[in-house]
């Protein structure tokens, strides 16, 4: 094999590396787990790998609601934000017309008004339990830490604006549930030293609120959501084409949830607000009115204690410990011709065209920004540069990464490549955030592990097919759940020949396959590629002699 096919000199030279050594070549890990951390959060991380593995079967990787969980947030606002103004447009602004005019929406003398009170308010319910949910996922998935630092503290005044905005609604109704949330938030708020005359006079008993204070809560429902819209957009700023539509099945799955919800059980008032008597039983949204038992369970100052430390905790969160940053990706202008690649695949819009410095007759010249680089080597997957067919000793591209150059990988393929034995020899790519692949090695199986599935250029695949392996597996974290957020896409479009740079046309597509499976998949992936193997220990020698070229590779999930 290596007597016709240019291996470079430098991996000629050498001896195959012992067996084993030769068939695992491990990046630094940059991606899930990176930093090393004991504790719970390993544990946690392997029952939502298994929660989400159900949720899978159910839905498909691609649309499983766990992977999506930041756009369903942006999709509960826009329902919450087109109800409201429907629901708005015949509301009374007056405090002694509030109620009534509540009542007129609920019962629909303004058209579907019920139903849109019941979507507003149950969207809102779904606003809050799904931003939980992207939360808590988010940390234990090990993304609170590190370069995601911005993306994580900028989440945190949400949940604020959030609550703010939802607990607003509720006053607006001016029900007995209004009265006692809007006492209960001003003795709380009474607590800190901010206003020169306690806010809970504004309700002292036999005395009504005034117009003016009404309107003040009207202003604070309709201006606090916009805040919370611009900290919305202000949260996905360091990230490049942010996911912010969940896919349509799943966001008319959450729709049609949310009127079944409404019809089965509408959104209603309670009595009219009476300042002159102290509600005793109430039928509370714990969603948003729980914090109120918790006052009076405790008191304003230890609630103040509560959730001022978590707000803290949860601020700092990105820094406890610190975490070491990845190694940035390095451009070398020699070997960059700014065609804008790595800056069209970047997940986390670190890299920028700029004008050239070289003095070199070509407009522009990638240039990183190493503060936004997450170190995944997508760039370096994406740079033309990257190509092993090059005739260069060393292959210098683009932009690389210091951590496992592309120059590395080519030598490390080439050496894999001239230890494999066997009939139906695979070579195995592999990120280092999905199922371990090292032990998957054997005789006739190379594993080669990338910081992401995107680091790979399409071209080493040809490079290993036409270097006389059988077949190129491909593997990642599941379909949708990229460590560094698009890796997979990128590699099934690369392959797919959508997007650039692509697999060549002559790369005979059945001897390669896509098969995404995440840290827990192990075996699933065992089994892909024992089927992967015996499929190409069928096909006819030459791969494409004979043969109808598929349209893609297969791609399989976990
Ligand atoms: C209104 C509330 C929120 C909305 C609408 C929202 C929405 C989003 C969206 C659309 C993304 C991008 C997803 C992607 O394309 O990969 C994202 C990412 C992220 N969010 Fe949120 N989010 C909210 C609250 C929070 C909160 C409270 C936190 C944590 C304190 C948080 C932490 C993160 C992190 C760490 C990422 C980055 C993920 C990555 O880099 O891969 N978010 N969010
Ligand atoms: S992909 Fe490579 S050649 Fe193109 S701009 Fe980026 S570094 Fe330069
Ligand atoms: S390694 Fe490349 S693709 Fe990844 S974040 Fe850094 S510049 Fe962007």
């Amino acid at each position: 094999m290596s007597d016709t096919f240019p291996f470079t000199r430098r991996a000629l030279a050498r001896q195959p590396l012992p067996e084993g050594e030769a068939k695992q070549v491990s990046p630094s890990p940059a991606g899930r787990g990176a930093g090393g951390e004991g504790g719970f959060r390993p544990a946690l991380q392997r029952a939502l790998q298994h929660i989400e593995g159900a949720f899978d079967l159910a839905f498909g990787q691609r649309l499983n609601p766990w992977r999506h969980l930041g756009a369903l947030s942006f999709w509960c606002f826009w329902i919450v934000a087109v109800t409201g103004i429907y629901v708005y447009a015949a509301f009374d602004t007056s405090v002694a017309g509030a109620y009534a005019s509540v009542e007129r929406i609920t019962h629909n003398a303004w058209p579907l008004g019920g139903l849109a009170r019941s979507l507003h308010r149950y969207a809102s319910d779904a606003f809050v339990a799904i931003v939980l949910l992207h939360l808590a996922r988010e940390w234990i998935v090990g993304h609170a830490r590190g370069f995601r630092w911005f993306s994580w503290l900028s989440g945190v005044p949400l949940l604020w604006l959030l609550y703010l905005s939802g607990i607003g609604g509720y006053w607006l109704v001016w029900d007995r549930v209004a009265q006692f949330s809007l006492i209960a938030t001003a003795e709380w708020l009474d607590w800190l030293p901010l206003f020169a005359e306690p806010l809970v006079r504004n309700f002292i008993a036999g005395e009504s609120m005034t117009d003016r204070f009404f309107s003040l809560l009207i202003f604070l429902h309709i201006g606090v959501p916009l805040l919370l819209l611009t900290g919305m957009w202000v949260h996905i700023q360091r990230i490049s084409r942010p996911r912010t539509n969940p896919p349509r099945a799943i966001a008319l799955g959450l729709l049609v949830a949310l009127f079944a919800l409404g019809i089965a059980r509408p959104a209603l008032s309670d009595a009219p607000a009476d300042l002159a008597i102290v509600p005793t039983s109430l039928d509370l949204d714990w969603m948003y009115l729980g914090i109120h038992p918790l006052l009076y369970a405790s008191s304003a100052g230890s609630l103040w204690a509560l959730v001022g430390g978590a707000t803290l905790l949860l601020a700092l969160l990105p820094w406890l410990p610190p975490l070491s940053r990845p190694l940035a990706a390095r451009v070398d202008l020699e070997n960059c011709n700014g065609c804008g690649r790595c800056f069209a695949d970047c997940p986390y819009a670190a890299v920028t065209l700029q004008p050239r410095t070289d003095g070199k007759a070509l407009p522009r010249q990638a240039v990183v920004d190493a503060d936004l680089c997450a170190g995944c080597g997508i760039c370096a997957g994406a740079c033309p540069s990257s190509t092993p067919f090059r005739s260069v000793e060393e292959l210098a591209t683009g932009i690389d990464m210091p951590q496992q150059p592309i120059d590395a990988l080519r030598l490390a393929l080439e050496r894999a490549i001239a230890s494999l034995k066997g009939k139906t020899r695979i070579v195995v790519f592999g990120c280092g955030s999905g199922a371990d692949i090292a032990s998957l090695a054997a005789a006739d199986t190379a594993t080669l592990a990338l910081i992401c599935s995107g680091m790979l250029p399409p071209s080493f695949v040809e490079y290993a097919l036409r270097a006389g392996v059988d077949g190129v597996l491909i593997t990642g974290c599941r379909d949708g759940d990229c460590d560094f957020r698009l890796g997979n896409r990128w590699t099934e479009e690369r392959v797919a020949a959508e997007r650039e740079p692509h697999l060549r046309q002559a790369v005979p597509l059945e001897r390669v396959r896509i098969a995404w499976a995440g840290p827990t998949d192990r075996e699933t992936l065992a089994s892909e590629l024992e089927r992967f193997r015996a499929l190409l220990a069928g096909l006819p020698v030459p791969a494409s002699a004979g043969h109808v070229r598929p349209k893609r590779a297969e791609v399989a999930h976990g």
